[in-house]
């Protein structure tokens, strides 16, 4: 696991809902250094032992009010504590379950509050937004509920279940070019048109707002918070509940999680500026983007006190104990958290930390893939490469050895074929349960002991 630590940053102005009140100095704690601004009256608000940026009590203001508007229409999910990751990482573990939010993300909680902000001009115009995933479903499913016309751009890859549920929310669905940047200028383009609202994934201060929700509830589920791990993609969740729970329990610290594949905030953050990644596919889809944005920049720099990477195998362990001790399906964005921990973070702390598991939409060909290795990693599921005799009788021989070790046999593949085996013989390879790992290794050398060769 990499950490990524802030350098000097110089802040840009932002605009939020009334541009002219915003973007102001602000103060930090120690390892960020002032930020010199244009702005003449600088109105940091103070909040314990540091002060926070009128930009970060603007989004804690529509936040408040976003939570009004999205109760009793989305879900308030669980916030439940694992006794396994507790024990496992040293900890006492929380898990915030978005995957049991509406749609299977925190997505329709930015998505619905930036529609009902401008309800009037979405009923007239419609909505338009570019997405291949989450927040698609977000704002399809905000959309209907708000009977709001909505236009989705997707790319013409995104694999067809992602198209068909977000048409199954009532959305109309252009796809267009072969990646996200090009079905992000259709929109735009669409936009221009036809002057639909524009809902942006991230970077959008009522967007970021409605993400903020998540971190009123984690601060009414528990009293004391010491840490709270979110996964980053473009920002826009860590950006929302980090302004949230900086007001309400100033001491928390906010740690972001990206893939080591995609670390575009870490880099950024590195920098002092936002820095293009070029980033390499991960198990963790939703976060790949390729920079973060502006305003999310912005505000993470405030609020966010350490950031990690973490590698495609942490991210599948986590997928596979979740589903495996919690009985809880996330996808690889929503796994990032857990991932941290398995990785040694903050091991043997001691601490209150809330996970933030932040979806639950996963395919099930991935599901599969990422089960079956979790099994292989623990012994559950094995493979052995056999080289038989091609003559009667050869492979009753080496089944009765599997079933003498009680192993059960998934799948037999038989090949007489290849160059590499001798001619009048057969390679066949076995993937078997065995009830415990070390009778791996018992099979091998009692198939060896009957003249079985174990490749
Ligand atoms: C499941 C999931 N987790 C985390 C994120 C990251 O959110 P953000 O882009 O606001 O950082 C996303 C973004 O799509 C997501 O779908």
């Amino acid at each position: 696991m990499k950490r990524f630590r802030s350098r000097e940053k110089r802040s840009r102005k932002i605009g939020f809902l009334n541009s002219s009140s915003l973007a102001h100095p602000f103060h930090h704690f120690q390892k960020f250094i002032s930020l010199g601004l244009s702005i003449s009256s600088p109105r940091a608000f103070c909040c314990g032992d540091y002060t926070l940026s009128r930009l970060i009590d603007e989004v804690f203001t529509y936040s408040r009010d976003a939570l009004h508007v999205l109760s009793g229409r989305v879900h308030r999910t669980p916030l439940d504590f694992s006794r396994t990751f507790s024990r496992l990482s040293g900890n006492s573990v929380y898990m915030k379950l978005e995957n049991m939010q509406k749609t299977g993300s925190f997505k329709i909680r930015g998505a619905f509050y930036k529609i009902w902000r401008h309800l009037d001009d979405a009923k007239r115009r419609g909505v338009v937004a570019a997405s291949s995933g989450n927040h698609a479903q977000g704002v399809a499913y905000a959309a209907s509920l708000l009977g709001v016309e909505a236009t989705i751009v997707m790319p013409e890859t995104t694999p067809v279940f992602k198209v068909n549920a977000t048409r199954g929310y009532g959305a109309r669905v252009v796809l267009h070019g072969s990646v996200y940047d090009e079905a992000y200028r259709k929109a735009l383009d669409i936009v221009e048109e036809s002057k639909a609202l524009f809902v942006h994934p991230f970077d959008d201060l009522e967007v970021i707002a409605g993400q903020g929700t998540i971190g009123f509830e984690i601060a009414e589920q528990i009293q004391s918070v010491d840490t709270v791990i979110v996964p980053v993609g473009g920002g826009g969740l860590i950006s929302g509940i980090g302004a949230v729970l900086k007001r309400l329990r100033p001491g928390v610290r906010i740690v972001g999680v990206e893939p080591r594949n995609a670390p575009k905030y870490s880099v950024s953050r590195q920098r002092g500026r936002i820095v293009e990644v070029e980033p390499i596919p991960s198990l963790a889809d939703a976060v790949v983007t390729k920079c973060v944005g502006e305003k999310t920049f912005e505000i993470m720099n405030e609020v966010v006190d350490d950031v990690v990477t973490v590698d495609e195998d942490s991210i599948a362990r986590a997928i596979y104990l979740l589903m495996e001790r919690s009985k809880i399906v996330v996808e690889g964005a929503g796994a990032l958290p857990l991932a941290a921990l398995l990785e040694g973070y903050m091991h043997n702390s001691g601490k209150n930390v809330v996970l933030v598991v932040s979806g639950g939409n996963i395919d099930l060909t991935t599901l599969y893939r990422v089960v079956l290795r979790g099994l292989a990693s623990d012994g559950r599921v094995s493979i052995l490469r056999i080289v038989l005799r091609d003559s009667p009788g050869e492979l009753l021989k080496a089944l009765n050895i599997f079933y003498r070790y009680r192993c059960n046999i998934i799948d037999i593949r038989h090949d007489r074929y290849s160059l590499y085996t001798p001619v009048g013989y057969a390679t066949v390879e076995i993937v078997f349960e065995a009830p415990e790992q070390r009778v791996v290794e018992e099979l091998r050398k009692e198939l060896e002991k009957s003249s079985i060769k174990v490749l």
